[in-house]
């Protein structure tokens, strides 16, 4: 009989947007920019932009609901949620929030953030649970509603972003079956300056020598030129080492799934790994950047339209603050 334990199976997946969309003439009303530089720079053609109410908390269920369908699982049968997310509704973390609305009773549950790479992260983490055999089954949710956080008046970065959800459900198979092949997961916080979120601390005073910091996030900023270079640099390295390590070369890669941050990285680092453009999955145009949730929703899309089929090879890879980047060779499904 085989063993339940060490292996890992990727058996669900979904994936949550929010319904309103804004296309680059639209959004050319707003900021000076146009529909050709965006198209051409980027390869995205619109996004999807969570309202006021929208909470990341009810897109990151929606997705994970979706996901655990799939899987033919229950809610009740998670021992782990993973939120991978730079934009929590709150800053003590989503996770409890969406376990508690899931109905997860048994699963514990905690956020993680490692920005546009947080889903490979994420995958690489919840599966040494599963690997140690402390875990059977776990969700690992991306999802990012970073409209939030842009200045509407910076063209160099509003014009990138999208906001969603995307999720997969992890489960323990037999350890001949390991579906997690191969992994690489890299920082280099010299480089952190290049793309940044931060927080910009004003100061209170508690008593007349005793003051803390009082302050509150300023909006996205980046160095896209660098950020660019970085990835088309670092990622196909990343990917050429995780693929070493699965024992596979590129031509065995049914799927290359990368952040959707832009066309030409994905154009770029398919090309340096030698990998024909209809193995390239490739949402931006409709959605965006959108960070953590990029990479589960591309492949989510990817599964209901039946491209990724059981058995399938994928090479996905996560890039971007930090400066993080990650890649996973996985199997799809059972
Ligand atoms: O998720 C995290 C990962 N993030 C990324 O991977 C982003 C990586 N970087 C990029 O994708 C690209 O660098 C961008 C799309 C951000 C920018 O494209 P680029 O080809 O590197 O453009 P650039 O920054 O070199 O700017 C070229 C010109 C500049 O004008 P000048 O100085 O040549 O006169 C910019 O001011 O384009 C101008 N520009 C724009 N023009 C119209 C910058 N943004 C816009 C805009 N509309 N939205």
């Amino acid at each position: 009989m085989k063993q339940l334990g060490a292996g890992i199976a990727i058996t669900g997946s979904g994936s949550a947007t929010p319904a309103v969309s804004l296309d680059n003439h639209a959004l050319s009303k707003i900021v000076d920019t146009s529909d050709e530089w965006i198209r051409t720079r980027t390869g995205i053609e619109s996004r999807h932009l969570a309202k006021a109410e929208e909470s990341l908390t009810d897109l990151a269920v929606a997705s994970a609901s979706a996901a655990i369908a799939q899987a033919g699982i229950t809610p009740e049968d998670l021992d782990l949620i993973i939120l991978a997310t730079s934009t929590a509704d709150d800053l003590f973390g989503s996770a409890s929030k969406i376990q508690a609305n899931l109905g997860a009773t048994r699963a514990v549950a905690f956020d993680l953030t490692a920005a546009c790479s947080g889903f490979i992260f994420g995958l690489v983490t919840g599966a040494q649970f599963i690997r140690t055999g402390a875990y059977q089954n776990v969700l690992l949710i991306g999802a990012d509603i970073l409209s939030r956080w842009l200045d509407w008046s910076d063209r160099t970065t509003c014009v990138l972003f999208g906001d969603g959800a995307g999720a997969v459900v992890m489960q323990a198979s037999a350890t001949e079956d390991d579906s997690l092949l191969g992994f690489e997961l890299r920082s280099d916080g010299k480089q952190n300056d290049c793309l940044k979120l931060s927080y910009r601390s004003g100061s209170q005073e508690l008593t007349s020598n005793v003051s803390v910091g009082s302050g509150s996030y300023r909006p996205i900023t980046m160095n896209g030129r660098e950020v660019y270079r970085f990835a088309v640099q670092k990622v196909p390295e990343a990917i050429e080492k995780a693929l070493f390590r699965a024992n596979l070369n590129t031509e065995e890669v049914d799927w290359l799934l990368l952040h959707q941050a832009n066309q030409r990285i994905l154009d770029s680092v398919a090309d340096r790994l030698k990998i024909p453009q209809d193995k390239v999955l490739s949402n931006l145009a409709s959605y965006g950047n959108t960070s953590a949730a990029s990479i589960p929703i591309a492949l989510d899309e990817a599964v209901r339209a039946g491209k990724i089929k059981p058995g399938h090879v994928i090479a996905a890879s996560g890039f971007g603050a930090g400066l993080t980047w990650g890649v996973a060779i996985f199997k799809w499904g059972r």
